[in-house]
């Protein structure tokens, strides 16, 4: 579904992205770990064109990401993204967060559009806080509804960049079971993030990012309990001291 081929960016002199190769496909889910700097956001984003990249080419079913323009919008409404921090927009109902996208994007009617949206927030857990606005809500719920938001562009593929990193750690498993049950469904996702009880439950892949490059790509279980690279190790080391 995503093919990435020999892709390298710059940042200024600064090389943030060498020759990436990887190919993921319908209903796997791809978990990114590294040290910071390696890369991998803005991997991410370069998924999502938020960045452009020198050489090589990413293409999503065969089509190579647009570069502006109506092809742009179209790849932004299947290529769901979720941050670290929600990017909820403050000054709307959390509803109207989620239903938003439908109606503008997708041209969805206003009744079925919150009806759809109602049933998301259910499944991840916030149905009662629909009316409210995002700051009454905690950061997991947040979150959660930053998950419905972009579900409901039933999109081909959800990018997640540290998703958890920013939650107090109570709120950390709620979110994190949201997005293994969406794993199990068969969503496409590639998540940018080192909990590593959601890569060993729901992950198919693991690439471990540094320097830009990817250094080593595996089975969850594989990795952790047997990595390869001295690069990989000492990684591994230093986050499972904590
Ligand atoms: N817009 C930008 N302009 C210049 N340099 C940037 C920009 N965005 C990121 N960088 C640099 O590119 C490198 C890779 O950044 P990136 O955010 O992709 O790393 P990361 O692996 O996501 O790190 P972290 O774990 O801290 O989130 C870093 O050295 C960062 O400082
Ligand atoms: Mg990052």
């Amino acid at each position: 579904m995503v093919v990435i081929e020999k892709v390298d960016k710059h940042f200024g002199e600064l090389h943030v992205l060498r020759d990436i190769n990887t190919v993921v496909t319908r209903g796997e889910v791809v978990v990114v770990i590294g040290p910071s700097g390696s890369g991998k956001s803005t991997l991410c984003r370069a998924i999502n064109r938020l960045e452009t990249i020198d050489s090589g080419s990413i293409t999503i079913d065969g089509v190579p990401l647009p570069e502006e323009g109506k092809g742009l919008a179209t790849l932004r409404a299947d290529v769901g993204m979720v941050f670290q921090s929600f990017n909820l927009f403050a000054h709307k109902t959390v509803l109207e967060n989620v239903t938003l996208g439908p109606i503008k994007v997708r041209g969805m009617k206003k009744k079925a559009a919150d009806e759809k949206a109602m049933a998301l927030l259910d499944r991840v857990g916030v149905a009662n806080q629909a009316s409210k606005m995002p700051a009454q809500l905690s950061g997991g719920q947040q979150q959660r509804v930053a998950i419905a938001r972009s579900l409901a562009m039933d999109p081909k593929l959800i990018l997640m960049d540290e998703p958890t990193s920013a939650l107090d750690p109570e709120m950390i498993n709620e979110v994190l079971d949201v997005m293994i049950g969406l794993a199990a469904e068969g969503m496409t996702m590639i998540v940018v993030t080192h909990e590593m009880g959601f890569a060993r439950k729901a992950a198919d892949r693991v690439l471990f990012m540094d320097g830009g490059a990817v250094v080593e790509e595996a089975k969850p279980e594989d990795f952790f309990t047997n990595p390869q690279s001295d690069r990989a190790k000492d990684f591994l080391s230093k986050i499972l001291e904590h």
